[in-house]
């Protein structure tokens, strides 16, 4: 059998720890054969192929980022995207994809299988939020950076006496403002699950410097005021209909600014978070991801992605994750109240 294997959308720690382990099970156990498509679903559309050996895995473990390239590209949109997809894997005598990614890579996977593409998919993005999975690999790394730049902000804030807003990646749900936020101390923590209210940000704020202590606020970047809308960056619209968030830090410090007549700084982390080495808690889930979906492959269970539920990794129909997201409960949040101000 010879298998496919595309990584699509926003890159995360890991991705090359699941390549790995597909190819090092799928050719030492199963005799299978793989190639990779460069660049998620553009590699599949154009037909750029590379050649994916033991050779060609080896020393990717611990490196971030991809080895096959990954765009934000959605087959669907494009003109004969499904006959173009099915005659690169003919060309190349592929039998089955392995597709790693996000809600819209994996959107894409649905679509394609429901129309005869054997496909098994894995679950990615630092954001951890992909329904159907307890955790993606990409996002313990990820609440790693953001803890240790939260850990940093904390001395210098202190310094001088001023609130430092901290901007993580979070596009639909808070995850990473929530975790690393906990883990790092911070005063108010602002998710796009809870719009939030400014006076109430600015109560807190206030009531940290009473006390002498310099506040950090961490907000997720699709965080929302109560009374106001998503801040973008700009209006473009990628392939799957999404724009480009980032700017609610900037804006929050200087409301806090005006309000409260104390100074305000903002921190950007942005593609910081995605970048370099995955944590040891990434590549042993990534790893495992591999190892099954290579399983489900040999198994003949096309349309399923390999997911984490408590220690387990279990198989969940792509059709029941469809058009879902997992956000962070109202419950979870309120737990952590208070910490706030
Ligand atoms: O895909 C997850 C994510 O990290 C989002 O949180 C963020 O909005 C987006 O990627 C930004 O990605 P890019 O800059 O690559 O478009």
């Amino acid at each position: 059998m010879k298998i496919g294997v595309l990584t699509g959308g926003g890159d995360c720690p890991g991705l090359n720890a699941v390549i790995r382990s597909v190819v090092r099970k799928g050719v030492q156990e199963y005799g299978f054969e793989f190639v990779g498509l460069r660049d998620g679903w553009l590699g599949a559309l154009r037909g750029t192929v590379m050649p994916l050996d033991i050779a060609a895995v080896r020393g990717i473990l611990p490196r971030g980022g991809t080895i096959l390239g990954s765009s934000r590209t959605n087959p669907l949109k494009h003109e004969d995207g499904l006959r173009r997809v099915q005659d690169t894997l003919a060309a190349n005598g592929v039998d089955a994809l392995i597709v790693i990614g996000g809600e819209d890579t994996l959107g894409a996977a649905t679509e394609l299988n429901r129309q005869g593409v054997r496909l098994v998919g894995v679950p990615k993005t630092i954001d951890n939020d992909v329904a159907g999975t307890d955790y993606t690999f990409g996002f313990d790394t990820a609440v790693g950076i953001a803890t240790e730049a939260i850990d940093r902000l904390h001395t210098t804030a202190e310094s001088h006496m001023r609130t430092l807003v901290v901007e993580v990646m979070g596009r639909h749900s808070g995850w990473i403002a929530l975790h690393a936020g906990i883990a790092g101390g911070a005063n108010a923590i602002l998710v796009p699950e809870r719009p939030f209210d400014v006076d109430q940000v600015c109560a807190w704020v206030k009531n940290r410097f009473k006390i002498h202590y310099a506040p950090i606020v961490v907000a997720a970047e699709g965080a929302v005021p109560k009374e106001g809308q998503m801040i973008l960056k700009d209006r473009s619209l990628d392939e799957y209909g999404h724009v480009r968030l980032s700017g609610i830090g900037e804006w929050l410090a200087q409301e806090i600014e005006g309000r409260t007549g104390t100074e305000a700084r903002t921190t950007v982390l942005g593609h910081v978070q995605r970048g370099g080495t995955p944590s040891a808690f990434d590549r042993w889930l990534a790893t495992r991801f591999g190892l099954h979906a290579v399983d489900a492959v040999r198994d003949g269970a096309f349309g399923t992605m390999v997911a984490l539920r408590g220690t387990d990794i279990v198989r969940v129909p792509l059709d029941d994750t469809r058009g879902r997201i997992k956000v962070v409960d109202p419950s979870l949040y309120d737990e952590f109240e208070v910490f706030f101000g």
